[in-house]
């Protein structure tokens, strides 16, 4: 039988019970398909570090890299001033191990749970695919003068000509893949009689941010022609704001920055019924990536198994798909849509109907 050696952070806050979850749907998904999950358990967080002082020894991130995959429950602590832990942890993993995609599914799975009017899951169902090492996330920059009335805060955003490239390369593969021979509702008559599939648009802020965007624009417009089948489209951030609330249906898969992908997939967290379900990857092709739910630690729920555990099991879906285990990953998104449409009364913490275990007991029975 087929086995995985995954590598676990439970981290701080409800982290750990959602994490426990979502192992638990994993695991029968994987007897019921044929592999076997070995869990290696980290104690990485807040309490770790409140304890010993250290957030992430060197020597975690070579032991690490050994796994093809990390499952990641939540980072954040009431007690740790903040940006110690997402720094430290998060964000360290993220960069050291060249995590360089972070990739987003944004899917509503029933109508009530959007607060659009009138939009349902046939209006909300794209990707975005967030550059995951540079931009202003790179810590670029530095203080002059600080704590006097002349201070100076510079901080720069780094875009890389392979940093671009190999994040737009990636989305133009999803984009490919994503409608298997199927006309995407996003695409007019002329596009698919052209041949066209799927859609990719470039969000960044060309008419602003001339340097870094003017670079992606390039990128973009060089990498078009290898991909006939993906139609092209390019918006500004902050008009991706606003369709994303207005027409939702336009987009099929996004490319963007660092930042602008951490601000507009909040945003589109909302439109897909909120933290409760979204899921991200962080994703290094060739090493080790690392799956989490969205949402925070939300330490005010810790314990009371009120938690919803949707994201964290989705976050498994994801990973399972990263390993190649398609089937399973698929039966676990339609165990989700199951349970969701059938029993789920709100995503919300605390007004599901159920508590934390049962969503996940639901979960693992529909598979
Ligand atoms: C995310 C989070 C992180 C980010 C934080 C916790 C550092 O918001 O994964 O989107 O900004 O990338
Ligand atoms: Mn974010």
């Amino acid at each position: 039988m087929k086995s995985y050696d995954i590598a676990v952070i439970g981290g701080d806050g409800t982290g750990p019970e959602v994490t426990r979850e979502a192992l638990k749907v994993a695991e029968v998904a994987g007897r019921k398909f044929g592999f076997s999950l070995n869990w290696h358990p980290y104690d990485f967080g807040g309490d770790r570090f409140l304890r010993t002082g250290e957030v992430l020894p060197d020597s975690a991130v070579d032991e690490l890299r050994k796994y093809r995959s990390i499952y990641l429950g939540a980072v954040g602590h009431p007690q740790v001033k903040p940006g110690i832990l997402e720094k430290g942890i998060l964000l360290r993993l993220r960069f050291e191990l060249e995590q360089y995609i972070n990739l987003r599914p944004v899917k509503l799975y029933r109508a009530q749970d959007c607060p659009l009017k009138d939009k349902g899951p046939e209006h909300v169902d794209f990707m975005v695919i967030r550059e995951n090492n540079e931009g202003l996330y790179a810590g670029a920059g530095g203080n002059l003068f600080k704590g006097t009335p002349h201070e100076v805060a510079i901080q720069e955003s780094i875009n890389t000509r392979r940093g671009v490239d190999r994040c737009l390369a990636y989305a133009f593969e999803v984009a490919k893949k994503r409608r298997g021979g199927q006309a995407w509702k996003g695409l007019k008559p002329e596009d698919v009689e052209a041949g066209k599939r799927s859609q990719l648009t470039l969000c960044g802020k060309t008419n602003v941010l001339t340097y870094a965007f003017d670079l992606w624009w390039r990128g973009f417009q060089e990498m078009a022609p290898a991909h006939p089948t993906v139609k092209n489209e390019y918006a500004h951030v902050d008009a991706i704001c606003m369709w994303f609330v207005k027409n939702p249906e336009w987009f099929d898969v996004i490319v963007t920055d660092n930042m602008f992908g951490d601000i507009i997939t909040d945003l589109a967290a909302m439109i897909q019924g909120g933290l409760g379900v979204a899921a991200g990857g962080n994703i290094n092709p060739e090493g080790t990536s690392m799956f989490e739910p969205m949402g925070g630690s939300a330490p005010k729920y810790t314990g009371l198994n009120v938690i919803n555990p949707l994201a964290a099991i989705n976050a498994a879906g994801m990973m399972l798909d990263f390993l190649g285990e398609t089937a399973a990953a698929e039966a676990i998104e339609n165990a989700v849509v199951k349970i969701i449409n059938t029993k789920i009364q709100s995503l919300a913490a605390g007004r599901m109907g159920f508590g934390t275990t049962q969503v996940g007991d639901l979960v693992a029975a529909a598979i």
